[in-house]
């Protein structure tokens, strides 16, 4: 039997992707163990949950670091590691048409915030970075010191719609006001850009014509708590691997794209 993993989480709200990871691990269905909940939000429902379980959990308040760093750029410091053309050239979160100062006030605000993160979960080492509900976006500047072996992505988020349609932050209500005959869910690996990484799996459901937003909601949730472990257990059984693929499109053009594959069991 496999070594069992250690899952570090990222939450910011009611945590119930989380309570249908951690069941899995109680029930065996996923070898490893939940070793921390982290947030960026203090408020977030799921801290509670985490805490009742005697999961360690630690809040970095973003929107609080956010404020403070608008009001007083100067009196922050960076870590010493930051490198922010580094980061503006590899992400691909904000449109690059957006102003200079912009960007680099998204960069900045947000590479505080994530090496507050890292410092926290320095204290509990984790083989896979689970996001579960987490709502803020991540730069390179945290990717790259979580993913640290080359094609071995180690942290996974779960999105509300089929992917690539619909990233951002409301994917079931875009999924309902567009108009769709179908929703679903998407588990991916986190790249530089937003929702955009590659995929690990799908499920998806129909819609009917009496379904709401809430409805919606409800259908892809109930999906969600089945396909995050599935994925999970795939990672703990050390089936994933990233591969480059490359695609000719209509016209003959080559492109390339990162996929995950999935090992047959043996
Ligand atoms: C879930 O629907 C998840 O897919 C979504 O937030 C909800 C969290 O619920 N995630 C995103 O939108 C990420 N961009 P939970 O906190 O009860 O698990």
């Amino acid at each position: 039997m496999e070594k069992k993993i250690r899952i570090g989480m990222l939450i910011s709200g009611s945590g119930t992707n989380m309570e249908a990871i951690v069941k899995a691990c109680e029930k065996g269905t996923i070898n490893g163990d939940v070793v921390f909940v982290g947030s960026d939000n203090p408020a977030a429902l799921g801290l509670k949950k985490a805490e009742k379980k005697k999961i360690p959990t630690f809040v970095v308040y973003y929107a609080e670091i956010i404020r403070n760093f608008k009001r007083a750029p100067e009196e922050h410091f960076f870590p010493d590691d930051f490198d922010l053309e580094d980061i503006k050239i590899k992400q691909s979160l904000i449109k690059k048409k957006t102003s200079t100062k912009k960007i680099s006030t998204f960069i900045e605000t947000r590479a505080i915030a994530e090496a507050a993160l890292l410092e926290k979960m320095s204290a509990h080492p984790f083989d896979l970075l689970v996001l579960a509900g987490f709502m803020r976006n991540l730069t390179p500047y945290f990717i790259d010191r979580v993913n640290t072996t080359p094609g071995k992505p180690r942290i996974m988020n779960i999105h509300p719609a089929l992917l690539p349609a619909f990233a951002g932050t409301d994917g079931y209500g875009d999924t309902f006001r567009h108009g769709c005959k179908v929703g679903g869910c998407t588990v991916h690996f986190i790249d530089y850009g937003e929702d955009s990484g590659p995929i690990i799996g799908q499920r998806s459901f129909p819609i009917e014509k009496t379904d709401t937003i809430e409805s919606i909601r409800k259908k892809g949730l109930a999906l969600e708590y089945k396909l995050y472990p599935e994925c999970i257990r795939l990672f703990a059984e050390g089936r994933l691997t990233v591969v480059k693929m490359t695609y000719a499109d209509a016209k003959g053009n080559l492109s390339q794209r990162s996929v995950v594959k999935i090992a047959q069991v043996q």
